[in-house]
């Protein structure tokens, strides 16, 4: 707890473009925390550096992302809205917290298992100790409960791990994390193959809708769309190419899928679909705008930057300070 509400923490690596199912799956819901949680929102460029990048196109990404945190409605002032780079506690629990994880654990990770079968020629230790990180970005903040998507849900699982056998050594050092499943939070499949997630790191750029994409190539977008040859729009597990544009249209327009299905009863494939892109295109709309007007305030961004690394890293240095503590680091001398 921070004050009296209960500490809520996330973050999005600024690697690819964030879709649509970023938006809808998490981003969206994000806005909806801040009154209920103390929020940190951290864009987690430290994550990012276990595959390759390009220094210039990993800066830029993360000022996006980070301005995009905002254009989405998070308030930057209720909201601690930071780069993972800026505190450097991260680093400091990561280590600590390696060595209070087994090498055991880590082989168990499928996310591991599969970023080191995509990137066979670069395996290197970041990236095996990337949850050790999470865990570190998680614990430093005390935080009560955790977004996250499925696929992250074992990152969760062994920071619970790595925290319950640091207290048992060491008395109630760590608050254990809950995941927060979201009751809403659509979860949005690919355009192309609905049995796979919208990604952003998908090769196929018709398969996501980006945040940045304009009115006609959303439109273009879900006019492509795969769907089947049923030629009914209802709400069923054998149809998920439309059960997934019925959930698109959905969350952008608030309706209900039987509310979308009695819409459309009768009407083609084609209307429905150029319906769902206008709605989609509603969406992005102002948020596209508020980013263009964001971005172009450079003083006001900075200054949130170099706020909020403060506000992060001085509630880092309370918990990092209690750690190095009980296990044993020498007292800074003043
Ligand atoms: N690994 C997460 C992802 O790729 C991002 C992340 C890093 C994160 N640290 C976190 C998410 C802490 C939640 C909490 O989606």
């Amino acid at each position: 707890m921070l004050g009296d509400k209960k500490v809520l923490f996330s973050g999005m690596q600024a690697t690819g473009s964030l879709t649509l199912g970023n938006y809808l799956g998490a981003l969206k819901n994000w806005v909806s925390l801040s009154d209920e949680y103390e929020c940190f929102y951290s864009v987690v460029d430290m994550h990012s550096i276990t595959v390759r990048q390009d220094p210039a196109e990993l800066r830029k990404r993360a000022r996006s992302l980070l301005t995009l945190y905002i254009a989405a409605g998070l308030d930057p002032e209720k909201n601690c809205i930071y780069y993972q780079s800026h505190v450097s506690g991260h680093a400091e629990l990561a280590w600590i917290l390696n060595c209070f994880t087994y090498m055991g654990e880590l082989n168990r990770m499928t996310q591991f298992k599969d970023k080191a079968a995509r990137h066979a020629d670069n395996i290197n230790a970041g990236l095996y100790t990337y949850p050790v990180l999470m865990a570190a970005d998680i614990l430093l903040y005390q935080a009560d409960v955790v977004p996250v998507g499925k696929d992250q849900l074992q990152h969760l699982e062994i920071t619970r791990d790595i925290a319950q056998r640091f207290n048992a050594v060491y008395g109630d050092v760590f608050t254990i994390p809950e995941p927060y499943i979201g009751s809403v939070g659509a979860k949005i499949m690919s355009l192309q193959n609905p049995a796979k997630k919208m990604s952003k790191s998908d090769e196929n750029p018709n398969a996501s809708i980006y945040l940045t994409d304009d009115k006609d190539t959303v439109i273009r977008k879900c006019k492509r769309a795969v769907t089947d040859s049923e030629a009914v729009i209802a709400y069923r597990q054998e149809q998920p190419g439309i059960r997934n544009l019925i959930d698109i249209y959905c969350a952008c327009t608030g309706r209900t899928p039987e509310e979308t299905v009695k819409e459309f009863a009768g009407r083609g494939y084609g209307e429905f679909k150029l319906a769902v892109g206008e709605a989609v295109a509603d969406v992005l709309q102002p948020l596209q705008t508020r980013f263009e007007e964001l971005s172009k305030d450079k003083a006001y961004i900075d200054g949130i930057i170099k706020r909020n690394a403060e506000k992060a890293g001085y509630c880092a240095a309370k918990t990092l300070r209690k750690v190095q503590k009980k296990i044993g680091f020498p007292e800074r001398v003043r």
